[in-house]
């Protein structure tokens, strides 16, 4: 399999709580991978070290490696700035600047990054990253509105937006859809499935339906009881896991007998 992503015996840690415990795992570019398990498994907080988002948390740290395309992202001297401009996260609540204008939303991950971009430049980049997340033809009369006007499906999307407008190679998204109706979440699916032919999508997932259904990959990960790290207990073919596991617990968990 080629890799974007590759991950190496990695840990992670709050002070010193061990939240993740060794996980080795490699994602391949243009795809889509699922990260399911139950509550408090470490999903979340295994996203977020994948573009060293774990770390701002004080007290944070991860040990082991993560390399994007080779490079190690904890490497010495890497900027965690531009690490999260190569891959880019959409968080469980939309969170567009509420006060912000529909278009100064989908250019704002890209002003953080401090690219200089002219008038007619930014109009451009508006209207690809607002096609690329499905949304366009529902705001282009209505860019200079504010975001906190749109629905929460729509908020999702703008997020998304913004995410793709930094041009990531890797967007990363902690359930996504968990706020959302089904016909947003229906929308948000088939828009995951037109950002896999450009991008590598990770999304972290409490619906079983919706990971067999957006994902290539599946890595079902579990705790052993409280106080306990997450491990990853096994990643293989979405189909594989669903209808043929190797282990008898990701069979309970994706059979819905706890979790
Ligand atoms: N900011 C934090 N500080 C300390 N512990 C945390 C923090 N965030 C999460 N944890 C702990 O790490 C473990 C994994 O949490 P999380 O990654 O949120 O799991 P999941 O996303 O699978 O529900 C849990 O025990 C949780 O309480
Ligand atoms: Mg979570």
């Amino acid at each position: 399999m080629s890799k974007r992503i590759s991950v190496k015996d990695l840990n992670v840690f709050y002070g010193d709580f061990k939240a993740v415990e060794d996980v080795t795992l490699d994602i391949a570019p243009r795809s889509v991978t699922a990260f399911i398990g139950p509550s408090g498994c470490g999903k979340s907080t295994f996203l977020r070290t994948l573009n060293r988002m774990h770390e701002v948390i004080p007290g944070a740290r991860v040990e082991g490696d993560v390399l994007l395309d080779g490079d190690n992202l904890y490497g010495p001297g890497v900027d965690p700035v531009t690490v999260r401009s190569r891959i880019g996260m959409v968080f469980q609540r939309a969170n567009p600047f509420p006060t912000m204008s529909i278009r100064d939303n989908v250019l704002a991950g890209v002003k953080l990054n401090n690219k200089r971009i002219s008038s007619s430049d930014a109009d451009d980049l508006v209207e690809r990253s607002l096609r690329g997340a499905n949304l366009w033809k529902e705001v282009k009369d209505r860019l200079q509105k504010p975001g906190s006007g749109l629905s929460g499906g729509q908020q999702q999307r703008l997020c998304i937006a913004r995410a793709i407008a930094v041009e990531p190679e890797v967007i990363l998204m902690d359930e996504p859809c968990s706020a959302l109706d089904p016909i947003s979440t229906m929308a948000i699916e088939d828009l995951i499935a037109e950002l896999e032919k450009d991008y590598t999508v990770v999304i972290v997932t409490h619906n079983m339906q919706q990971a067999a259904r957006v994902s290539e990959r599946t890595a079902f990960f579990n705790i052993a009881g409280a106080g306990e790290p997450g491990r990853l207990i096994e990643y293989s073919d979405t189909t594989d896991i669903f209808n043929n596991p190797r282990e008898k617990s990701t069979e309970d968990y994706v059979s819905g007998r706890f979790g």
